[in-house]
C-alpha cells in the first residue's frame, strides 16, 4: 500500500460529517492529521463537542480537534437543527469525550500545518467555507502550500437544497465561498500548475442515498447477534421498524450510526419522500482518498453573494462563456454504489475491531 494520505477535515458535525469522521477513522489509506470545526449545522462549540465524541467512539481520541470560526465572515449564523437534531447527531447520545479541544484555533491550525508540511496536506472541507477563507487571510499562500483541497458544497446542474439556487454550505457563508473561488482563480493565473480544488456538489452527493439495509449490513459486519431488538431505533411514527431483525445495542458504534441516521432518514422521508439519507460528507472523503471514484470537469465557478433568489448560487461556466480559465474541478460523476460498499465495509470492520461481540 502507498503511504496513507495526510488529511485535515474541516467539519460542521452534523450527522453526515459524523459519518465522514467514522469513514476517515476506518480508512487505512488516510492519515487523519487533525480536524477543524466550523459553525454550520449546529453552533461551533457543539460541532467541537460532537467531533471529539465521534472521534473517541472511533478510537481516535488522539486526533487534534480545533475550533475555528463560530460565525460566518459577514452574516449572522444560521444552523440546521431541524435536519441534524438538537445537538447535531440526530437521536444519538454520546458520552462527552475525555479529550479537550485544541488550544489553537482551527484557522491557525490550517495555516500552521500547511506551512509545516508544504505540499503534503489534503484539506477536505465538509461545512461552510468560513475557516478556509479565514485561513487564507492568515496565509495567502495556501493554494500553493496545500497538496489539494476537496470541497463538499454547491449545486452546479441541479437545484439547491436550502433555496432553489443554493446548497447549504454555500448558503451559510456565501462570502467565504466567493473568496475561495476567487483566491484559487488568482493563484492559478499566477501558477497554472497549482492543483484545482475538487468540488463535490449535490449533483453527485444526492444520487446515492444510504438506506436502512446499509445499516443492517453494517450491524451484521459487526457480528451483532443475540441481544434484544433495540426498539429505540424503531421509526418514531410507529411504521415499519427501522432495523426489523438486527439488535444494535450491543455495539456502540453501530448504535450511534443507527440512532443518528434514523433522525436523518425521518428528515428525508418528510422532505424528499424516501426513508434514507444523502450522506454528502463521507463521499468527499472517499473521493479524496481515491480520486478514481469521481469524474470531474475543469470549470470556472463564481459565487453569487447578493440577497436575491440566486443568492449563494455556485455559478458554473460549463460552456466557457465568460472566457475565464477554470478555477476548480467540478465532480460530474461519482460511483455511489462503490462508495456505499466501502463505507459499510470499512466502518463495519472498525465497529467489530473496537467493540467485538464477546467483549461483554
Ligand atoms: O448540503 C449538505 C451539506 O450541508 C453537508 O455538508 C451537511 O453536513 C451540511 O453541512
Ligand atoms: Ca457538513
Amino acid at each position: 500500500m502507498t503511504q496513507p494520505l495526510p488529511l485535515i477535515l474541516d467539519v460542521d458535525t452534523g450527522i453526515d460529517d459524523a459519518m465522514a469522521l467514522l469513514y476517515a477513522a476506518a480508512s487505512p489509506d488516510a492519515e487523519l492529521v487533525a480536524v477543524t470545526c466550523v459553525a454550520g449545522n449546529v453552533p461551533g462549540e457543539q460541532v467541537a463537542a460532537n467531533t471529539l465524541a465521534v472521534l473517541e467512539l472511533a478510537g481516535r481520541g488522539d486526533v487534534e480537534v480545533a475550533l475555528g470560526r463560530e460565525s460566518p465572515l459577514l452574516r449572522p449564523l444560521k444552523t440546521a437543527e431541524d435536519t441534524h437534531g438538537p445537538r447535531g447527531i440526530g437521536y444519538a447520545v454520546l458520552p462527552a469525550a475525555r479529550a479537550r479541544v485544541s488550544a489553537r484555533s482551527g484557522v491557525d491550525l490550517i495555516a500552521e500545518e500547511a506551512r509545516r508540511r508544504p505540499g503534503e496536506l489534503t484539506l477536505v472541507t465538509l461545512g461552510p467555507l468560513t475557516n478556509l477563507a479565514a485561513a487564507l487571510q492568515v496565509e495567502p499562500r495556501l493554494p500553493r502550500l496545500l497538496r489539494r483541497v476537496y470541497v463538499m458544497g454547491g449545486a452546479f446542474r441541479v437545484q439547491g437544497n436550502t433555496t432553489p439556487a443554493a446548497e447549504w454550505n454555500m448558503q451559510v457563508d456565501p462570502e467565504a465561498a466567493w473568496m475561495i473561488y476567487r483566491a484559487w482563480a488568482t493563484a492559478l493565473a499566477a501558477d497554472p500548475t497549482i492543483p484545482r480544488p475538487v468540488v463535490l456538489g449535490l449533483d453527485v452527493t444526492e444520487r446515492s442515498p444510504i438506506r436502512p439495509d446499509h445499516v443492517i449490513r453494517l450491524a451484521r459486519l459487526a457480528r451483532l447477534a443475540g441481544g434484544r431488538l433495540d426498539d429505540s431505533i424503531a421509526r418514531a411514527d410507529g411504521n415499519e421498524p427501522f432495523l426489523p431483525a438486527v439488535p444494535v445495542a450491543g455495539n456502540p458504534m453501530v448504535r450511534f450510526v443507527a440512532d443518528a441516521l434514523r433522525f436523518y432518514f425521518e428528515f428525508h422521508a418528510k422532505w424528499d419522500g424516501f426513508y434514507g439519507a444523502h450522506i454528502h460528507d463521507p463521499m468527499v472523503v472517499a473521493a479524496a482518498l481515491d480520486p478514481a471514484l469521481a469524474r470531474t470537469q475543469a470549470v470556472f465557478v463564481d459565487v453569487e453573494t447578493g440577497s436575491g433568489p440566486a443568492g449563494a448560487m455556485t455559478v458554473a461556466d460549463f460552456r466557457g462563456l465568460t472566457g475565464k480559465p477554470p478555477n476548480v474541478e467540478v465532480a460530474t460523476e461519482l460511483d455511489g454504489a462503490e462508495f456505499l460498499d466501502r463505507w459499510v465495509t470499512r466502518v463495519g470492520a472498525l465497529a467489530l475491531a473496537l467493540y467485538p461481540p464477546d467483549a461483554g
